[in-house]
């Protein structure tokens, strides 16, 4: 039995599987329709969610399974008290696997010890959310054909952006990836993420506040939301929501094959102007993510 917490526990092997599954899926839906009959989902998300928590839901749905859950910890009994271990205990009585959001860091791990099937985590805290990179690796691949030899530029809030830090752990075990790492000085990428991940596997990159000097030499374009809810106090957000708005203006020195990505929702981060720009990838990526999601839970269920 085997849970998802962190994108590092699929060896790049697994993922080239996964994108390869999603991608048949994308070509030949019927053909999986019926591969998760009689299996349920559960969906526990103690905070909100637009795409992640949907596409969970209607890939099981697709897959011809059932989906159980809550999408706030105030419909649950997490709100009387009970510990995500007792949470989760019952939960696995009535479902085969869990997806689960959590505002504290390390919960889905804590769920994953204390129950007998799959956790998938979906995002926790400020730390990390491989679904969300699961998503974009299957985009990056679709529009670049690879993941060797790209440069990267994450930019907005490096610091709690959790789809950053999970992308970043995936994209470093490819060969010749650079990054630039775009952010105000107070929301810069954790220490944590600079040693485990990029001395670690001693990736290039550099870390600037400028994402007009970063822009003609990006193959793909990170864009990012000011994580408000993350924040101890409501003028540092004020302060340091709009540092970063991508409009036409700006991409105007970009490459013409830029990949313009965003796990969404976007708040001012990127203009609407730009949505009419072919370089412009965010709802691929939404579309993505119901794919990559069926192909992960018949993976994790030992679906064939
Ligand atoms: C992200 C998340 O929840 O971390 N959204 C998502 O799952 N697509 C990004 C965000 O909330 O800014």
């Amino acid at each position: 039995m085997r849970s998802l917490i962190d994108i590092q526990e699929l060896s790049p092997e697994e993922i080239d599987r996964l994108i390869a599954v999603a991608d048949d899926i994308i070509e030949n839906p019927g053909k999986y329709a019926h591969k998760c009959e009689g299996k349920k989902l559960a969906t526990l998300f103690f905070e909100p969610s637009t795409r992640t928590r949907l596409s969970f839901e209607a890939a099981m749905y697709d897959l011809g399974g059932h989906v159980l859950g809550f999408s706030e910890a105030q419909s649950s009994s997490s709100a009387k008290g009970e510990s995500v271990a007792d949470t989760v205990r019952t939960v696995s009585y009535y479902a085969d696997i869990i997806a689960m959001r959590h505002p504290k860091e390390g919960a889905p791990m804590v769920a994953a010890m204390n129950c007998d099937i799959p956790i998938i985590n979906a995002g926790d805290g400020g730390h990390n959310h491989p679904t969300q990179t699961l998503t974009d690796l299957l985009t990056i691949k679709r529009e670049k054909g690879r993941f060797d030899n790209l440069t990267i530029g994450f930019c907005g809030d490096l610091k709690f952006g959790r789809t950053v830090h999970s992308l970043i752990g995936a994209m470093s075990r490819y060969k010749n990836v650079r990054m630039v790492l775009i952010s105000p000085d107070e929301l810069k990428i954790p220490d944590y993420v600079k040693q485990t991940v990029l001395d670690e596997k001693g990736i290039e990159y550099t870390e600037t506040n400028s994402l007009d000097e970063a822009m003609s030499g990006l193959d793909i374009l990170y864009m990012t939301r000011v994580q408000r809810e993350r924040f101890f106090n409501e003028q540092d957000y004020i302060r340091l929501k709009d540092s970063y708005v991508l409009t036409p203006e700006k991409l105007k020195t970009a490459k013409s094959d830029l990949a313009i990505m965003h796990p969404l929702p976007r708040v001012n981060e990127i203009s609407v102007a730009v949505d009419k720009d072919s370089r412009a990838c965010y709802f691929k990526q939404v579309k993505n993510g119901k794919f990559i999601r069926m192909a992960l839970i018949m993976m994790l269920l030992g679906v064939e």
